[in-house]
């Protein structure tokens, strides 16, 4: 349908444009001033619950608001939907360049700069935006902000992130990242780091005391854990575990600025982003273990890699570098060992702990030792990954998306992943599945370390024995 207009109502529809264009105009401005005044980082500070150690620094000199320590803290970016977890010096690239582990909002057309402080003077230079293509359909991902380095500011100690159309704004409120790995380091005070990404509505404790037990039988001496929340009975195992040194817990607020998916895929819990924003998190991980630790492992705290002809990580990798080649990645195939099968009934003696342990909540990984029968091949979900963190620059779920040299598959007669968990209708049935008893080898001495544990966190009563 044409419409033609006569010249009078032409004017009329002029006059309606012009007051539609000088309406949004002044909406358009409200809203930027309306931005500058309720300045998303501010909320964003408060909302954020540094973890011990940490401290919001505010500069009234120099009008900044400085965040120091290690905690993932998500920041805002004024102008765009981007939100920043934390910084690091990228030694590797060149030329060097500081990397933001970010989370953008993949549709959003944003042009970003980075404000670098070097000894308290600011340098801006252009940001270039990565996205990660490992965010599985939703409208976030996770992404590279990388910021050059100026010649004068070759090691900045802060980066501040801006859009660039917010240029003009007033910048005493910025609030910037501390950005860590300031020195390339080549010894480290830890051999293996476990990072686990994102636990959430947790209660599982036994199954979490065995794992962290056995990480160390392993060799692990950090565990970082992003937690966004738990029972009150897993944080005082959590507080536990960071009094001795071992675990660091990173508080992982997400939620509280995106709608995270429970799920893998947006058809199964549509949200912004993928599973409760793990992969940013590991990224994150990734970097703070970078000059911490020999070895980073990224895996969740129901899984366990266990070497068949060795018993330790400490002495894996060694055996792993020499077949495979130095500074690689090793992806270890999964082994689903389905909770709902406790077969057969264990008899006490072979078992201890397991009367012991039966008001302990959560799911006892020695008494679940049948397997599912593995895929003739391994497929892309199924296994996880130990990695030299130093040749390896973008993590996702299963796996390395960028490092120096390509990762290599370990051969399940060397190690392999045992998952334990509930499966759910698998339309298995008891006699398919296939006993695997390797977890028995460290038996005597996990049950002796996670009845010690549970009984320093009065989980069990302090007279309890066997
Ligand atoms: C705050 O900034 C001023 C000026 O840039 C600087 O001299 C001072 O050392 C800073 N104070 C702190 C606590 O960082
Ligand atoms: C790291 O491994 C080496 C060799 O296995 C060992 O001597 C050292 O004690 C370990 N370091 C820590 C912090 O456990
Ligand atoms: C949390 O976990 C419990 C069981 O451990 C479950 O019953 C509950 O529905 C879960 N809640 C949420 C919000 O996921
Ligand atoms: C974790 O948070 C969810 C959502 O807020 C809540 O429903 C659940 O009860 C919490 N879980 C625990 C163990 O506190
Ligand atoms: C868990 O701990 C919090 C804070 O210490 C307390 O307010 C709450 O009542 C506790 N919840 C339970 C179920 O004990
Ligand atoms: C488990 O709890 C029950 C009921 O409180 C108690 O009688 C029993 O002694 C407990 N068992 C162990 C091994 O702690």
């Amino acid at each position: 349908m044409s419409l033609v207009l006569q010249p009078p109502a032409l004017k009329k529809l002029r006059l309606l444009t012009y007051s539609l264009v000088f309406i949004l105009g002044v909406a358009l401005l409200l809203q930027t001033f309306r931005s500058d005044r309720m300045l998303p980082l501010q909320v964003l500070t408060y909302a954020l619950q540094p973890s011990v150690g940490s401290a919001v620094v505010q500069n009234q000199t120099a009008g900044t608001t400085v965040l120091k320590g290690q905690s993932a803290h998500l920041i805002g970016v004024g102008g765009s939907k981007a939100l920043l977890v934390s910084a690091f010096l990228e030694h590797r690239t060149k030329p060097k360049k500081v990397l933001v582990v970010a989370i953008m909002f993949r549709q959003e057309k944003v042009s970003l700069q980075c404000r670098l402080l070097c000894s308290e003077r600011r340098h801006v230079s252009r940001a270039s935006v990565d996205i990660h293509w490992d965010h599985f359909g939703f409208p976030y991902g996770t992404a590279d902000v990388s910021c050059p380095l100026p010649p004068a500011c070759q090691a900045p100690s802060h980066v501040a992130v801006t859009s660039a159309a917010a240029r003009n704004r007033d910048k005493a409120d910025l609030e910037f990242l501390e950005v860590q790995n300031q020195k390339e380091l080549n010894v480290f005070p830890y051999n293996f780091t476990s990072c686990f990404s994102t636990m959430y509505n947790y209660t599982n404790i036994l199954q979490l005391v065995q794992t962290v037990e056995m990480l160390q039988l392993l060799g692990v001496n950090r565990i970082v854990i992003y937690k966004m929340n738990c029972s009150n009975e897993t944080q005082r195992v959590l507080d536990y575990y960071t009094d001795k040194g071992l675990v660091e817990v990173v508080p992982w607020s997400l939620s509280e600025y995106l709608k995270v998916s429970r799920r893998a895929k947006p058809d199964q819990d549509p949200g912004d982003i993928h599973y409760f924003g793990q992969i940013p998190a590991l990224n994150d991980c990734l970097y703070r273990s970078m000059y911490r630790s020999k070895y980073v492992a990224l895996h969740d705290p129901d899984e366990l890699i266990l070497p068949q002809t060795v018993d330790s990580w400490s002495e894996l990798l060694p055996l792993l570098e020499k077949r495979h080649g130095a500074d690689r990645c090793f992806y270890f195939e999964n082994n689903w060992f389905p909770t709902e099968f406790t077969l057969p009934p264990p008899p006490p003696n072979v078992l201890p702990g397991l009367g012991l342990w039966r008001n302990v909540s959560g799911a006892n990984v020695l008494t679940h030792l049948y397997s599912e029968p593995v895929k003739p091949k391994p497929a892309f979900n199924n296994f996880k990954t130990i990695t030299n963190p130093r040749s390896v620059f973008v993590v996702t779920v299963h796996g390395v998306l960028r490092s120096q040299k390509s990762c290599a598959w370990v051969d399940r007669t060397v190690a392999r992943m045992y998952h334990t968990k509930v499966r759910g209708q698998t339309g298995l049935k008891a006699q398919q599945l296939i006993y695997d008893g390797r977890l028995l080898s460290y038996s005597g001495r996990l049950t002796s370390a996670v009845s010690a544990v549970l009984r320093e966190t009065r989980l069990l009563p302090d007279g309890a024995r066997r």
